[in-house]
């Protein structure tokens, strides 16, 4: 396992620590919340825990399955205990950017419904500024071209997000994303505020005010708490 996945794992695992006994979990997506996966349901069939997972993605939803942890849907909850997502990139305030694997706009909706959110991310993401990655813009697909051309004109190195074999990548909303290549964002809630009144934008992976803490995997693990 090289360093950065081992950050990850480590990060991870110890998120699977926190969640006990009664809670509705929300479950993220991305390849660190899989560890976190594999460990929460060790832990329920090792101590009998009774868990309900409110799930991201399809692709959470078939590794939580497969791992037969109990599912539910967001509307079927009062609401969500905890949630642990990962992150593709985490400010000194705990803002980020998130969408890297597309799952943005559901993302989004589980955090905003759950009593606490934590971040789980290995130590490369931690910047003091965001925008070295790429900002995922989820779009309707209908003017998402005419999108593209107003996102080129204001500068911000848009790119429609396209799979191997050169189509548009589809959300599991049906959307498509538009990364936008910015290297460096100095107000991020100007830039939300924009992207927000901007016909034909669905959500942005700007997640701001979202996480109550930040696990960093590491030589030693980290807990930022807001
Ligand atoms: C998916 C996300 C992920 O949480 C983010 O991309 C981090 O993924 P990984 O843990 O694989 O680095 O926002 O939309």
């Amino acid at each position: 396992m090289d360093r950065i996945t081992e950050q990850k794992r480590q990060a991870g695992e110890y998120a699977a620590s926190l969640i006990t006994d009664g809670m509705i979990v929300g479950l993220g997506t991305g390849s660190t919340v899989k560890f976190f996966i594999e460990k929460l349901a060790e832990r329920i069939n090792r101590e009998g825990l009774d868990i309900v997972g409110v799930t991201t993605s399809r692709q959470t939803s078939s590794l939580a399955k497969g791992w037969g942890i109990k599912l539910k849907s967001v509307d079927e909850v009062p609401a969500i205990d905890l949630t642990i997502d990962g992150a593709d990139e985490v400010d000194t305030n705990l803002d980020g950017i998130k969408g890297g694997g597309a799952a943005l706009l559901f993302e989004k909706i589980v955090a905003l419904n759950s009593k606490r959110n934590i971040w789980i991310v290995d130590q490369s993401k931690y910047h003091d500024k965001l925008g070295q990655f790429p900002l995922p813009v989820e779009v309707v697909p209908y003017g998402s071209h005419q999108l593209l051309k107003r996102f080129e004109a204001a500068d911000m190195a848009p790119t429609f997000r396209r799979l191997p074999d050169g189509q548009r990548l589809t959300t599991d909303a049906g959307n498509y994303i538009i990364d936008l290549h910015l290297a460096v964002i100095e107000h991020p809630q100007a830039l939300a505020y924009y992207l927000e009144q901007t016909i034909g934008v669905v959500e942005h992976g700007l997640f701001l005010n979202v996480a109550d803490a930040v696990i960093i995997g590491g030589e030693k693990l980290v807990v930022i708490e807001r």
